[in-house]
């Protein structure tokens, strides 16, 4: 929804322009989508997919439904439930085809031929601007069809169905979608906020451990710099969140996901304009360790690596006391979450780390000059624009030592 505006002339009134004109064009959009926690999203007597799509009075109201085949393999009764669900709402929306399964995990970020089947689906099918793509998945597919729904007509209404913990408590409720390209994570992508974000916890049950675990260290990130009582509760239940506890991954997950929509919301700079991406701490050797490892490290394992490394970082410049440090590494190892791999100590010639080279790849990919966060305290947060290499290989050194004692 655009908001007031203004058109400035600039320069001196009066005097004899060194140029013709130059005007400064101001304008504000702003930006509304629901967010709902939920369960058996697709249960006949859940409203919430109903009340979203509702959001848009006209009608019809056309959509095509892409589900990660990861989900679709563990829940073969979810498409039936959904194709069960839309025939009982006649009028609601018309199902232009049949849901289609689209590779799940990193691999769909890599690569465009499903983009690009995606994108001339939605053209074929004739959707327009007002018309909607459901996705249903983790992470990698909810960025990925997120990604094809942004490009056709410069954006199809985008409903969300994270399935995974880390979906459910960052990826899916944000504003941006992303592909690997370049040996680079996310080197391409689009902000593009969606038009409803539904959190089903009942869809978490089939996760894999390393998925069930993976999100928790994005509650884990997002805890040390914004949140010390969500911090405090992580490491009171290391132990239920690692046997899998719903209650206590329910409320993880939606702290969790109201900090992310907080700082997107109040931050200032929802579409990452400026150099800092608070929630990005940890990221930057995270995302240069899933490229290392050929992504055998997911997402939320590599950030869990990154953020012990950072804390040991933090804790080495004062940052943190050498406790808060340890609290937090041990909190994240209790729950199964890694924090080490061998590959932050992986050569990359001369005598440097590989790892490091991800600091410059984490600054161009923001732009302008490097900006780390690090945690100053628990729940507090700090930005640095240099970092001592030297201190943070001694970090890495450290980090091994403690990770993986001889
Ligand atoms: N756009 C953003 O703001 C943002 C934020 C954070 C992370 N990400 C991205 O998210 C991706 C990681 O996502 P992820 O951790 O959700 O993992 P993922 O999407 O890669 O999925 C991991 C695996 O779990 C399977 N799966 C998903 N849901 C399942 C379920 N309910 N039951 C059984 N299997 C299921 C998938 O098929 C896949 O094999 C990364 O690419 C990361 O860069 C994006
Ligand atoms: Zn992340």
């Amino acid at each position: 929804m655009a908001g007031g505006g203004s058109l400035k002339r600039k320069g001196n009134r009066g005097k004899r322009p060194a140029r013709a004109a130059c005007y400064l064009q101001q304008f504000k959009v702003s930006y509304r989508y629901p967010v709902c926690f939920t369960r058996g999203v697709f249960a006949p007597s859940n409203d919430a997919l109903a009340e979203a799509l509702a959001r848009s009075p006209e009608t019809p109201r056309r959509m095509l439904v892409y589900v990660d085949d990861g989900v679709a393999a563990a829940q073969p009764q979810l498409i039936p439930f959904l194709e069960a669900y839309l025939a009982g709402r006649p009028g609601l929306c018309e199902l232009v085809r049949p849901p289609e399964s689209v590779p799940g995990g990193e691999r769909t970020k890599n690569g465009w031929n499903v983009v690009q089947s995606i994108m001339a689906t939605i053209g074929q099918s004739h959707l327009d601007r007002h018309s909607f793509v459901l996705a249903v998945g983790g992470g990698s597919v909810l960025d990925m069809v997120g990604f094809a729904a942004s490009l056709v007509h410069r954006g199809i209404r985008l409903i969300r169905v994270p399935t995974t913990v880390l979906a459910q408590c960052d990826a899916g409720v944000g504003v941006k979608t992303g592909m690997d390209e370049h040996g680079m994570k996310n080197f391409a992508g689009t902000f593009a906020p969606p038009f409803a974000v539904l959190v089903d916890f009942d869809l978490l049950r089939t996760l894999e451990p390393k998925y069930w675990t993976g999100g928790i260290a994005e509650a884990f990130k997002v805890a040390l710099i914004k949140d010390a009582r969500l911090f405090s509760y992580l490491c009171r239940n290391a132990g239920r969140l690692a046997a899998r506890d719903e209650a206590a991954i329910e409320h993880v997950v939606e702290r969790t996901a109201l900090l992310h929509l907080e700082h997107i919301r109040r931050g200032g700079d929802p579409f990452e304009f400026g150099s800092a991406r608070p929630l990005d701490f940890g990221h930057w050797a995270a995302h240069k360790l899933e490229v290392l490892s050929h992504y055998r490290l997911g997402h939320g394992q590599a950030v869990s690596i990154g953020i012990a490394l950072d804390s040991c970082y933090a804790a080495a410049k004062g940052f943190l006391t050498p406790a808060q440090r340890d609290q937090a590494i041990e909190a994240m190892a209790a729950i199964g979450l890694p924090v080490w791999d061998d590959l932050l100590e992986a050569d990359a010639g001369e005598g440097l780390p590989a790892i490091l080279k991800g600091l410059e790849e984490f600054r161009e990919h923001l732009g302008g000059v490097l900006t780390i966060t690090l945690p100053r305290g628990i729940g507090a947060k700090v930005e640095v624009h240099d970092v001592d290499l030297a201190a943070m290989r001694a970090c890495i050194g450290q980090l091994r030592r403690m990770a993986a004692p001889a």
